[in-house]
């Protein structure tokens, strides 16, 4: 290719440096161009580590001036829809972060867009590009475990609250609590490797323990005792499918357990599998004795290979592994499981969300 491409990141926050600016910056085709923040110190701070020239306070004038093939999106949730459209209305690639938005209303504003302006926009659902999640899905799909018939999984912690009275703990700012970040991850995890299947009814509880404490925050995230804390702390629920199977699913960002654990456990007719804690152990049968196989995966491909494969599709008009059309799917879902534990009955869904 002739040129690289101009990539601008708006939301210079944690998962800005981690993830975006650190990952972007190790790709030869591509070229840190600006960055956009109201918080103009802490951008400066930043472009100056990635050797970033030019820092915006408000992404509009970024986006009309620089000429940019992709951007991140890596703001509070409730800005994700008017930053992604906007940047796609003028031609703009969108690498958006998790959740796509905090509804499903403001999700398929998004596919919208995306669709009339012929650009991509990809979430940044990076569990879903481990090598673990890439090889389990792959053997799922060749029928491995039979009839998959129910999935464990979630996100349970003991003390990571991602600051008690931040933007986070914010229904208006963040969507929604624990579900919303966590299981952004975790229960789109369990239904992308089930293939997305059309759901049936979904039932479950919110709860909120820790509203009052800043002694159960996550390492690191300091908070404001005085913030704002109106969405839950833990949620658990059981979603039935149309193919009879069932997912059964809890999260908690604080919560009176030994340790912290992600998983996703597959049970199926001929075998089963789990991903615990990022380690894929798959569960069989040989000589009519159960037999545990732990495959040996390459450990080292993880993440980067989420913004290559991002750049190769700009490129290459390729398919996306976590498309915006995804986004609206989980939300969806999480949509109706915000309702049934409001009312405390399960809900159905009317209506199938269709997948282009
Ligand atoms: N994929 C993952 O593993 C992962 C991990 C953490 C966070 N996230 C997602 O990334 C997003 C950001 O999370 P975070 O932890 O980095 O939050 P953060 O609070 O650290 O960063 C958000 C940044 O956005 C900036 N911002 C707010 N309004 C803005 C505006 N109008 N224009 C430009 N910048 C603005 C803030 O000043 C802040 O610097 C969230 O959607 C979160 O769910 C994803």
């Amino acid at each position: 290719m002739d040129r690289k491409l101009r990539y601008g990141l708006i939301g210079v926050g944690n998962n800005a440096v981690k993830k975006h600016l650190t990952n972007y910056a190790m790709l030869s085709n591509v070229e840190l161009v600006a960055i956009s923040d109201i918080n103009m110190e802490h951008a400066e701070k930043v472009a100056e580590r990635f050797a970033i020239s030019k820092v915006y306070k408000n992404y509009q004038d970024m986006i009309k001036e620089e000429n940019l093939d992709i951007v991140s999106v890596t703001t509070p949730n409730s800005l994700h829809a008017d930053i992604t459209i906007y940047a796609l209305q003028h031609g703009v690639n969108v690498h958006c972060e998790k959740p796509l938005a905090i509804n499903a209303l403001e999700a398929q504003r998004i596919v919208d867009a995306k669709n009339t302006s012929g650009k991509l926009v990809m979430i940044g659902l990076n569990n879903r590009f481990t090598n673990a999640a890439i090889y389990l899905k792959k053997l799922m799909d060749t029928g491995y475990f039979g009839h998959i018939y129910k999935i464990n999984t979630g996100w349970v912690r003991r003390s990571g609250i991602p600051g008690r009275g931040t933007w986070f703990t914010n229904k208006s700012i963040a969507g929604g609590g624990v579900l919303i970040d966590l299981g952004a991850h975790y229960l789109d995890l369990a239904l992308y490797l089930l293939g997305l299947p059309e759901p049936k009814y979904i039932t479950g509880a919110t709860y909120q323990n820790f509203t009052h404490t800043t002694a159960r925050n996550r390492n690191g995230y300091a908070g404001d005792p005085n913030g704002i804390f109106n969405v839950e702390d833990s949620a658990t629920g059981f979603l039935g499918l149309e193919n009879g199977s069932t997912i059964h699913f809890e999260f908690s960002w604080a919560s009176n357990i030994e340790e912290e654990r992600t998983f996703v456990e597959v049970l199926g007719t001929k075998g089963g599998a789990s991903i615990v804690n990022g380690k894929l152990k798959i569960q069989s049968e040989l000589l009519d004795t159960c037999i545990d196989v732990i495959p040996v995966l390459n450990d080292n491909i993880k993440l980067l290979s989420e913004f290559e494969h991002f750049t190769n599709a700009i490129l290459n008009n390729g398919n996306l592994l976590a498309p915006a059309e995804h986004g609206v799917y989980l939300m969806d879902i999480i949509d109706h499981f915000y309702r049934a534990a409001d009312i405390q009955e399960p809900v159905f869904f009317d209506k199938t969300i269709v997948l282009n």
